[in-house]
């Protein structure tokens, strides 16, 4: 473990992120999400690169390949009390991939829209969570918009009707210090909304150590759509069938929606409930502890398999954390990362989390 990934900044930072006068079993962040269950089926390259169980591609004695059950939940990034699924956010897919042939195993991949992060340490993020807390905003008079214009600054975007407090202020402050953490607030001001959970890419952001029989790679996981990325759309028409828009919450009621198309059979026009797994290898020269650095997009990207959204179920208690990690798969040195690992298993004790029953003796 990095020596600036302690555990103490870890809680510290959890107490940070929590707001006020939300409540105690919500998460600080990501508070509202939706649980399913789906299988994931590996690529047949996979194994060649990790050795994790989820990636090897096997058939059953029946010939039929083996598919590995997949936990879910996919969330906003705020930690407001109230949600609003119409309001530019962070999304969060978290993913637990489970060993059929072993109920003891079991592995997670938490991604989020924002494909990096706002920092490259912990002591730097627990600055920015400081600065970019939740504070009174208004709407810019004509003349600051002008006025920000001529000075080359993009004018901050009005807020939206019934909007009191954003932490974009805050944010955009900070970044105009940190130099580190302005790709990733520029990225998060505009990232606007999906027009569903299963419509946008999740970038898992870290580094991680896999080894596979080429031997190991410095690798990042990204899941793509497999019903393409799309930006929401308020003036769509619904699709048949599909429940009246609530503009605070229409995420979950459209994927309940395409669930129950696609269990009503062949006849229901269904969309693909579906994200390809890819893998981005990097290189010498690359930045492998560094979640708030891109790599250069020309790197070699391989697909690890399908996932396959299937049915809801309640992920509400479920504690994932990014180092539930299985033999084959490991962390790098970022120490991001490495406090992530302690800030979620406090953070799920203090909302009453059921204990991940996977991560004994981590
Ligand atoms: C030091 C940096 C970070 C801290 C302190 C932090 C903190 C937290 C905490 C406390 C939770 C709630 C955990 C729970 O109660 O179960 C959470 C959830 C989450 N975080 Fe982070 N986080 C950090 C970085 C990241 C990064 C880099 C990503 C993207 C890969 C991310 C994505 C998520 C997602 C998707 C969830 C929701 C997980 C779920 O559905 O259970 N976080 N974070």
């Amino acid at each position: 473990m990095p020596d600036n990934a302690t555990p103490s900044l870890a809680k510290r930072l959890v107490c940070a992120l929590k707001i006020e006068g939300t409540l105690k079993e919500k998460r600080p962040v990501h508070a509202f999400g939706w649980g399913a269950k789906g299988e994931f089926l590996p690529s047949a390259v996979a194994k060649n690169y990790c050795r994790a169980f989820h990636f090897n591609l096997a058939r059953r004695d029946d010939g039929s390949l083996v598919t590995y059950p997949v936990t879910l939940r996919f969330s906003n990034g705020s930690g407001e009390a109230k949600q609003r699924d119409s309001w530019s956010d962070v999304r969060g897919m978290a993913a637990r991939f489970h060993d059929p042939q072993d109920d003891t195993r079991a592995t997670d991949l938490i991604a989020m829209t924002l494909p990096e992060f706002f920092n490259a340490t912990p002591e730097g993020f627990a600055a920015f969570a400081q600065a970019a807390k939740s504070a009174p905003c208004r709407a810019q008079t004509p003349w600051e918009k002008l006025r920000d214009m001529l000075h080359l600054i993009q004018p901050m975007p009005d807020p939206y009707p019934g909007q009191t407090r954003r932490p974009d202020e805050g944010a955009i402050r900070y970044a105009d210090k940190d130099a580190r953490a302005q790709l990733a607030v520029l990225q998060a001001a505009t990232i606007g909304v999906p027009q569903s959970y299963l419509q946008a890419s999740y970038h898992a952001v870290h580094t991680f150590r896999v080894t596979g029989f080429g031997g190991t790679n410095n690798v990042r996981f990204e899941w793509r759509p497999v019903d393409g990325v799309r930006p929401h759309d308020p003036d769509l028409t619904p699709e048949p069938g599909s429940p009246p828009v609530d503009p605070d919450d229409f995420l979950v009621p459209d994927l309940k929606n395409r669930l129950k198309n696609s269990a009503a059979g062949p006849h229901v026009r269904s969309r693909p409930m579906r994200f390809s797994l890819m893998m981005t290898i990097g290189e010498t020269g690359d930045d492998f502890n560094d979640p708030s650095r891109p790599w250069p997009p020309r790197r070699k990207r391989v697909f690890m398999g399908m996932l396959t959204v299937n049915e809801a179920c309640d992920t509400e208690k479920v504690s994932f954390n990014p180092g539930l990690l299985t033999d084959g798969v490991a962390a790098s040195d970022d120490a991001i990362l490495w406090t992530r690992i302690e800030a979620y298993r406090y953070s799920s004790e203090q909302r009453g989390g059921t204990p991940c029953p996977f991560a004994e003796g981590q």
